[in-house]
């Protein structure tokens, strides 16, 4: 739940004070993935003794600005020194393992003359074993994280293997072969000075690459295969015979400069041509050559390779613009959002919808015995608002799953299951999980995510990218509002043979189309919005009630106003109002409902009639030509355009986004960082 980044620079010299602010504006992009300290490594002065620089560390609890005066304040460094090589790398913390303090940022060191260094992003779930074996060793530790292992193991393969005089890449190796659980790390070393190594197992990485030399999409880098024996007999797989075939400029002396980050927004601004590391490869740059290691598995292919990519995302895509937060930016940027998201995959003329990761194998969902939705938070509320479309148009039983609980309960999953893992980041730990458990029970798995090259979406069988574009606010609006659409369309590709559907597709797919006027019709309602969060300013809970399509409405916006505005929220099935909550409504709780004109239209008029008998005034979200409501005497009223049923829950979620965001700027929080909330959740 933390950012990383790395910066080398290989006969391209650059000032120490530029490389710092390299480090420091790629850990500004990565801040939404965690804020509660921050840190980077950087050479410091040559050390007469030792012939190589000592490396310097600077860490400071709080936000990167925090760090940043830390760095701008220190007076060892020489800011204007040019260095030809250097590698630095960087780090923005959400603390798992102890408070944030400087001791716990990372990076983390191997002793105190800083011999290694590293940065991790993730979970090590066997710290405590590790730590033991070396404290027994005479290791003394420092910080109470589960990183700083990593480092130790580090210096301790390295001073117990010195006559097998290892690569940098092969010392990595070692150490990641002892970790268990989730990471992606970065190392330094002052022993292999201008050469860094990263690996990944189950949290992101990628490597952007600048070069003089075209560096073309067309460019592969292949896989090392190791066959070390001293890594017993289990791991031992004889594959290619290592080497360093690499990816290097043309002529070994042209200046490259590397870039490894946890995700693209923090690369963008320096390049656009990306790698993403697979779990378990080892990226070396050594010389300025970068390197790909792995021990190759039974099924892989021997000949597998690393392609360069070509990010298309422009860095004003990840900026704020005139808005004062990104939460409010994603909110308003959701007219051109569902268009992303529908863009290429409707045909409006014909009646038709392609989702062409899924079409080879739409018969095979088809023949499936059911659809099961694993998700969690607001992805999992995209799910529960398109069920009853989905139950409608397949034909399946569909089945919602939390994907924390559905692996408490070791779910049974048959091989003709087919499992949707739905999940903006495509890196959440629960989701993933319950991904590797169906896996391994051979059903079928479809990714539905934001992220492309994020661990969800590489290790599904086939899926659905969102193209909600980057979301960078923690809260998530417009991936659930994308992620919405993704699930309609593809219940709609399912029934694009059924006869007797077409009538209700057709309108569906016309409510499609007119949906971007609608959202921005919706969006106007924020003057209004932004009054009524000021006259719930003070309240100290808010009820949100609805049912049918929009019961996931009112839990997503609760949510939203939990996670932002830190005020108790609390969605509820108005069905169930008679059940208990009832309650809770008298003329002091604030209660918003929802009431449009669908199937469930009359009994949530009876269950505003049931809460204003308690004297509540309801706030009512309903319809603009909706003169019914009118005549009853609700309070506050947000009108939102009529459309097709299914998908009421896109206009009426959207003022829901809203309020949250108004009433967290009026209360004065930063929504963009919410406390206690990381946009990538990379831990159980
Ligand atoms: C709420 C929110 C979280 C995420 C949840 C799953 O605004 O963002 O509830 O929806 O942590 O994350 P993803 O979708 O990345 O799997």
């Amino acid at each position: 739940m933390c950012g990383i980044f790395a910066y080398l620079n290989f006969l391209h010299p650059q000032s120490r004070k530029k490389i710092l602010q390299i480090l420091v504006d790629g850990l500004r992009r990565l801040e939404y993935r965690g804020y509660d300290s921050a840190g980077i490594a950087v050479d410091g002065a040559l050390d007469g003794e030792r012939a190589n620089r000592h490396i310097h560390l600077l860490k400071q609890r709080g936000k990167v600005q925090a760090l940043n005066d830390l760095i701008d304040s220190c007076t060892d460094l020489d800011f204007s020194e040019e260095l030809s090589a250097h590698v630095g790398i960087a780090h923005t913390r959400w603390a798992t393992h102890g408070e944030p303090s400087p001791v716990n940022s990372h990076p983390h060191r191997s002793d105190d003359g800083n011999e290694f260094v590293v940065i991790h992003n993730g979970i090590i779930t066997n710290f405590k074993v590790l730590k033991q074996f070396l404290q027994n060793k005479g290791y003394a530790f420092e910080s109470e994280t589960d990183t700083e292992v990593i480092p130790k193991l580090l210096k301790y393969i390295y001073d117990t293997t010195a006559d097998e005089k290892l690569e940098f890449w092969q010392l990595v190796e070692r150490a990641a072969l002892q970790l268990e659980g989730a990471f992606a790390l970065a190392v330094k070393s002052r022993r292999f000075p201008n050469d860094l190594v990263c690996t990944r197992r189950g949290s992101p990485l990628l490597v952007g690459i600048r070069s003089m030399d075209e560096v073309s999409s067309a460019d592969r880098v292949p896989v090392l295969y190791s066959c070390d024996q001293q890594l017993g007999n289990e791991r031992v797989q004889l594959g290619k015979v290592p080497g360093i075939t690499t990816y290097a400029p043309d002529n070994e002396r042209t200046p490259i400069e590397y870039f490894f980050a946890s995700d693209p927004s923090a690369v963008i601004e320096h390049t656009n041509r990306v790698i993403y590391l697979e779990d378990d490869d080892i990226a070396a740059v050594r010389k300025g050559c970068l390197s790909i290691h792995r021990h190759k598995r039974i099924e892989e292919d021997e000949n597998m390779v690393r392609s360069v990519h070509t990010l298309k995302m422009e860095l004003q895509q990840i900026m704020k613009g005139n808005f004062e937060a990104f939460m409010q930016k994603e909110i308003f940027e959701q007219p051109e959002s569902v268009v992303n998201t529908m863009r290429g995959r409707i045909n409006f003329e014909e009646g038709t919808v392609t989702l062409g990761g899924l079409v080879s194998h739409l018969s095979e969902i088809r023949r499936s015995r059911r659809l099961i939705f694993i998700a969690c938070g607001t992805s999992y509320h995209s799910a529960m608002a398109t069920r009853q479309l989905l139950e409608e148009l397949t034909e399946l039983p569909v089945m919602l799953e939390l994907a924390s609980d559905f692996l408490d309960r070791s779910t049974p999953i048959f091989r003709d299951d087919v499992c949707f893992f739905v999940s903006q980041s495509g890196e959440t730990a629960d989701t993933l999980l319950a991904l590797r458990y169906c896996k391994g029970r051979g059903a079928l798995c479809v990714g539905i995510t934001n992220t492309v090259g994020s661990s969800i979406s590489r290790m599904t069988n086939c899926g659905v990218h969102i193209n909600a574009g980057p979301e960078i606010g923690v809260a998530s609006t417009k991936a659930y509002t994308s992620q919405f659409i993704s699930l309609v369309l593809f219940a709609l590709m399912m029934s694009e043979d059924r006869v007797s559907l077409q009538p209700r597709r057709r309108a569906i797919i016309e409510g499609l189309r007119v949906l971007p006027d609608l959202i921005k019709e919706v969006l106007k309602l924020d003057t209004s919005i932004k009054q009524l969060s000021a006259e719930l300013l003070e309240e100290k809970s808010l009820l949100l009630m609805g049912r049918g399509f929009n019961f996931a409405t009112c839990l997503e916006g609760a949510l939203k106003v939990k996670e932002v505005a830190y005020m108790h929220s609390e969605g509820i099935m108005a069905g169930e109002l008679k059940h208990g909550p009832l309650a809770l409504v008298d003329s002091n709780m604030p209660v918003l409902m929802i009431c449009v004109r669908d199937g469930t239209y009359t009994k949530c008029q009876n269950a505003l009639q049931q809460v204003m008998a308690r004297a509540g005034r309801p706030i009512v979200i309903c319809q603009q030509d909706d003169e019914e409501i009118t005549k009853l005497s609700v309070g506050r009223q947000l009108r939102v355009p009529p459309c097709v049923d299914c998908l009421t829950g896109i206009l009426t979620v959207i003022p829901l986004q809203l309020l949250s965001f108004h009433l967290a700027r009026a209360r004065g929080y930063d929504v963009d960082c919410p406390r206690n909330l990381a946009k990538s959740v990379t831990v159980e």
